[in-house]
């Protein structure tokens, strides 16, 4: 386990692990304060962020780790210099780099040449890290990702992707109600089809309520992507069907749980009603994104990497 790119280069039980271990860096803190004492992680980002920032951020220094942040416009990564160069270089100074890009061909391609842990920390088709932490959401509230049925309602984007190589991976049953034009990837979908190890259920509909019956978790996230910006009126207008509201709830269980990755954009895909009701619990899955983010760089990083090929 060199890096974490994607969830699908790992198995169950190692997915299972990772969080199991999230949810020990949640309950007994104290226990990890110094397991990366004298090490410092980079966070390499190409694109805006709260969570996923401050999550590593506050993840390593908690670790006992140092950080240092490379804001979009510093490194201006493969225009001031080849990505080859940026990530050989900075495998010489740091014991890990977590990156968020517009192309996820970049984070492969730093990835290729780093020898220090690589982290994907949101790309155009990927957020792996994110999904990590909503496994361990899930987990604290249903006990069982197996038995339950998760509906995500919106657009196909990278946490809809990384959802669904999670569920496939975990044996889960995940329901995704899309509009025409704005489905997942079917390179994904394929993927998980012909893997015979990804023995999870997704199905994909163009119907919110159909999706949302009977479900035990309601996910969604922005219709309008970073970078997507410009097709912000064309999409508003297709997703108009979509929006996680009072209505759309009331056919999934009762005690169902309403989770969105944020930022959330209120009015648009989720109502505020829906957002600060009872049963959201977006805000804790959001603090969840903390141990995730320590669980990873504890497995990466620990793990015995060696610096400086
Ligand atoms: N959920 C998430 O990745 O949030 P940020 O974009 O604020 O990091
Ligand atoms: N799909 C969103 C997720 C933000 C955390 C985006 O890529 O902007």
């Amino acid at each position: 386990m060199n890096h974490f790119i994607e969830l699908k280069d790992f198995t169950a039980k190692q997915i299972n692990a990772m969080v199991k271990l999230s949810y020990d860096m949640k309950i007994n803190h104290l226990k990890y304060t110094k397991v990366l004492k004298g090490k410092t992680v980079g966070i390499l980002f190409q694109k805006p962020s709260l969570r996923t920032k401050t999550a590593f951020c506050v993840g390593a220094m908690q670790l006992g780790a140092n950080v240092i942040y490379y804001s979009p416009d510093e490194v201006r990564l493969g225009k001031r210099e080849r990505i080859c160069d940026a990530s050989r270089t900075m495998s010489r100074y740091l014991d890990g780099v977590v990156m968020r890009t517009f192309h996820h061909s970049d984070i492969v391609e730093f990835a290729k040449y780093s020898s220090v842990p690589v982290v994907n920390g949101l790309s155009d088709i990927l957020h792996p890290s994110q999904v990590l932490a909503d496994v361990l959401t899930i987990n604290e509230y249903k006990k069982n990702i197996k038995k339950i049925k998760v509906a995500y309602i919106g657009d196909g984007n990278n946490v809809c992707h990384s959802l669904m190589y999670a569920l496939a991976i975990l044996g889960g049953d995940l329901h995704i109600a899309s509009p025409k034009g704005y489905m997942p990837s079917t390179k994904v979908f394929k993927d998980i089809a012909s893997n015979s190890q990804m023995k999870g259920n997704i199905t994909i509909v163009n119907n919110p309520k159909q999706a949302a019956k009977d479900a035990d978790v309601l996910y969604t996230d922005v219709w309008v992507s970073m970078g997507d910006e410009a097709q912000r009126s064309k999409r508003k207008k297709a997703f108009g069907g979509f929006q996680v509201n009072d209505n759309l709830l009331k056919t999934a269980k009762k005690n169902c749980i309403v989770m969105h990755c944020l930022p959330a954009h209120r009015g648009e895909e989720i109502t505020d009603s829906v957002l600060d009701g009872k049963q959201s619990v977006v805000f804790t899955q959001a603090e969840n994104r903390l141990y995730a983010a320590k669980a990873i760089f504890a497995s990466l990083i620990l793990r015995g990497q060696t610096r400086h090929k």
